[in-house]
């Protein structure tokens, strides 16, 4: 195969390709091929979207069963058995047994749908314009998500996207200390800030594309408070460290939070396309059809997504999730002591984990380096100042040793390079 006619063909605007330059063929829980036969450990997981692994052998027999009796496969937004299947799934694996009681609405098969949506609905039920988010936040391309997105790589003021937004500085963006909740009870209560009150504050609990910023719960528990207490709707996007990410099934259940919004997506149709939004029954103000589209009802995500669901009947998958994220920052922890020099935080939660460098390319330069020796490998942050650590929950403790020998190897390569071209 041709890998030049990606270039020859696709836009200018393709990414991944660009960190890893190979065309890929087959793959198995955390083990991807390409079509050299060169086998990679993959510690990016389709970005988020693979928390199941690749090709899942439940998920895959149900694919199969349910394409053989010739199911519906038609995407369009209507009542199938699929669907029906997943919203049993869901509410009695998922929501019940966390006694949350939320109506799920299916939206446009990509995050930023669920994006665009919740922000929508919060505005149309509060009959506010306003919405704060975060520093470092990422939500999503959609014009509506990148208003409540941070990196200004992907703004543009043509765009006009900045409108009816006020960004305030996630938990410890400031090392001083400075709580932006504090902050934020100080604008509410003085009516010349300059903050209009809000429809909705959207937050993700752990900022993935931003660099692995973790919210402490105190911080959480402060932003749900005020929130309650000024009648603004508290979004939760959940979409890349949902699904089991930090070791719960939701990312905010260490808060012990209940948002009024929650956008899922990526890995809750085990990476076939799905998104959706919850929201407490109260705020399901639409009216039939006023947020609608064609591809809403994705049937083969839904067979995958409620077969994926069986791990969540007991808590064997949780356990599973925290000893291998244990596994994965001691590994981290001790890089940045082996490499002061070069990284200067190793940080994360359950099974997302990041490197940060102060270096400029150092954690580009890891990634090249990964690739090379058959280790998928991301970085995050405005800067790519962070090496990100994303593998499928499901990965074998032989894929996980194997990979972070592998990084062990491609850390090492990246700090001799680095220090060579300063000596
Ligand atoms: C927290 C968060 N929200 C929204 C999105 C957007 O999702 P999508 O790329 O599927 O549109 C992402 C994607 O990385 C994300 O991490």
């Amino acid at each position: 195969m041709d890998i030049g006619i990606f270039e020859q063909y696709e836009s200018n605007v393709r990414g991944y390709i660009r960190s890893f330059p190979t065309i890929f063929t087959t793959a198995k829980n955390s083990t991807i091929m390409d079509d050299k036969g060169k086998t990679y450990i993959d510690f990016f997981g389709g970005a988020g979207s693979l928390n199941y692994g690749h090709n899942d052998p439940a998920v895959k027999a149900a694919l199969i069963e349910y394409i053989q009796n010739d199911g519906i496969t038609n995407a369009l937004d209507k009542a199938t058995k699929a669907k029906h299947d997943f919203i049993v799934a869901f509410q009695e694996t998922i929501l019940k047994p966390r006694d949350m009681e939320y109506k799920i609405q299916f939206v446009g098969p990509t995050g930023t749908n669920a994006v665009e949506t919740a922000l929508k609905l919060a505005r149309k039920v509060k009959e506010r314009s306003n919405v704060i988010a975060f520093t470092n936040a990422y939500h999503g391309h959609t014009l509506g998500a990148l208003a409540v997105t941070g990196n200004e790589f992907y703004h543009d003021n043509y765009y006009g996207v900045p409108l009816n937004v006020n960004k305030l500085p996630y938990d410890n963006y400031f090392d001083q200390g400075m709580d932006s909740m504090d902050m934020l009870s100080h604008y509410l209560g003085d009516a010349s800030s300059g903050f209009d009150l809000p429809a909705a504050v959207i937050v993700e609990t752990i900022q993935g594309e931003g660099g692995i910023n973790i919210a402490s719960v105190k911080w959480l528990q402060k932003l749900s408070k005020l929130c309650q207490e000024k009648d603004i709707l508290l979004v939760i996007d959940d979409i890349q460290v949902g699904n089991g990410r930090t070791g719960d099934f939701f990312s905010f259940e260490r808060a012990g939070i209940k948002p009024d919004i929650i956008t899922l997506s990526k890995s809750i149709g085990t990476g076939l396309p799905m998104s959706i939004v919850l929201m407490r029954p109260e705020i399901d103000q639409w009216e039939p059809g006023e947020h609608t589209g064609t591809f809403r009802g994705n049937s083969l995500a839904f067979i995958a997504g409620a077969t994926a669901l069986e791990r969540w009947k007991t808590d064997n998958f949780s356990k599973e999730i925290r000893a291998k994220g244990e596994k994965v920052g001691a590994a981290f922890r001790k890089l940045q002591e082996q490499h002061p020099n070069y990284i200067v935080d190793a940080r994360g939660l359950g099974m997302i984990w990041g490197l940060e460098s102060e270096t400029e390319g150092f954690c580009g330069e890891v990634s090249h380096q990964a690739f090379e020796r058959g280790l998928l490998m991301e970085t995050a942050g405005a800067g790519d100042q962070v090496l990100k650590f994303l593998a499928p929950l499901t990965i074998s403790e032989k894929e996980l040793d194997e990979g972070l020998k592998l990084l062990e190897e491609s850390v090492k390569a990246a700090v001799e390079k680095f220090d060579k071209e300063a000596a």
